[in-house]
């Protein structure tokens, strides 16, 4: 790993504090190194409408130990009067001779680039993917104006999420499910079926939810309506495209609603449905060591009849590791990257 790389890690890092405070802005963190190449300072976004990260940086310094050094930051800097004034002005300000940045913002106010070579600041990239994975939610809000979507499923080695009676309980080992309660967490809702509802019961704590029941079949005394907030998109909410609930306009409703990240956990009908559609940003899928070998055993997506494996569906790994005794693949479809 270069040094390059490894400070614009160090502001992944210092970003990821951010979460949870920001949204619906970005996860940024910013390093800056005086020109012998010491680390002077660190800092990164805190609150949504508070300081960017490179302001917070820059205004810990006493000095200017910033000029002839480098700036690191993983979102291009703003060149626009938002909620603050612009960063690149401070930058520019402080001299340092070269700035390293992540990825180039998809807001189209934004021009740090330029201003800064323009001042005759140098300007590098690294780790742009990176960067753009870590605000992957961002991205996806700014470009399509529609939440970023998670599919999470929990499958059998030959792909099941249920036996053919519907039995699901359960796929995946307990410190696979408490890793989902979780993950949970991280998103602004959690969506799930009617069906789901109606054959597993599930609680999905959660403060928001949103259950897709075109007609209403979900009992009120199932456990999920007990607590959270609850959004049920029907057929007297939500307009029907081929007989079923038009899911597009379901997610264009919840970013409406200030809905930025969606997790959805469903069976196969309903995965194979916003497969289709392009609606799936990304899929957690957890893998565990077991073979149902049943044919009639329900799969993850139910979707065309495809003839040829050239029309996969493309995705890309961005993680995996082991939990308990099964495995987490973390894949993104190429939606989101799409409209850079
Ligand atoms: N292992 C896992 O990760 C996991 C997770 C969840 C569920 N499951 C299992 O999955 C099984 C249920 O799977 P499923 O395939 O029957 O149901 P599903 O995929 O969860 O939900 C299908 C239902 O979603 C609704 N829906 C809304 N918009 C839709 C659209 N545009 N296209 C298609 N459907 C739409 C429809 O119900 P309406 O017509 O009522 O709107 C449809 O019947 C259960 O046995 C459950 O245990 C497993």
């Amino acid at each position: 790993m270069n040094n390059d790389e490894k400070y614009m890690r160090m502001c992944f890092a210092l970003a990821k504090r951010g979460k949870g405070l920001v949204e619906p802005n970005p996860l940024v963190g910013c390093v800056v190194l005086d020109k012998y190449g010491n680390v002077v300072s660190k800092g990164y976004h805190k609150k949504y409408g508070g300081n960017h990260a490179e302001r917070n940086t820059l205004l810990k310094l006493k000095n200017n130990e910033a000029e002839g050094g480098t700036l690191y930051v993983n979102l291009e800097p703003c060149s626009h009067f938002g909620k603050t004034p612009p960063c690149v002005d401070l930058i520019i300000e402080r001299k340092p001779a070269r700035v390293v940045v992540g990825m180039k913002d998809v807001n189209p106010l934004v021009d740090g680039i330029s201003k800064l070579k323009a001042a005759g600041i140098k300007v590098d990239f690294v780790l742009t993917k990176e960067a753009e994975y870590l605000n992957r939610v961002f991205i996806k809000n700014m470009t399509q104006k529609l939440p970023y979507v998670v599919l999470k499923t929990a499958v059998t080695m030959d792909g099941k999420i249920a036996a053919s009676t519907g039995n699901s309980k359960w796929i995946t080992s307990d410190e696979a499910r408490e890793e989902v309660y979780r993950m949970r967490k991280e998103f602004d809702c959690i969506m799930t079926s009617s069906n789901t509802v109606i054959a597993d019961n599930p609680k999905m704590e959660h403060r928001f939810k949103c259950i897709l029941d075109k007609d209403l079949r979900t009992q009120e005394s199932s456990q999920i309506y007990r607590q959270g907030e609850i959004y049920i998109a029907s057929k007297k909410n939500t307009p029907l495209k081929d007989g079923q609930l038009d899911l597009r306009v379901v997610l264009r409703d919840l970013y409406k609603k200030g809905i930025c990240s969606v997790f959805v956990e469903c069976g196969g009908t309903l995965a194979g449905a916003l497969l289709k559609e392009g609606l799936i940003d990304e899929i957690y899928q957890f893998i565990a060591p077991k073979i149902l070998n049943d044919n009639n055993g329900l799969s993850c997506f139910n979707g065309d009849n495809v003839s040829k494996i050239s029309d996969c569906k493309q995705l890309e790994i961005q993680e995996f590791k082991k939990i308990g005794a099964d495995i987490l693949i973390k894949a993104c479809l190429k939606n989101y990257k799409n409209k850079l």
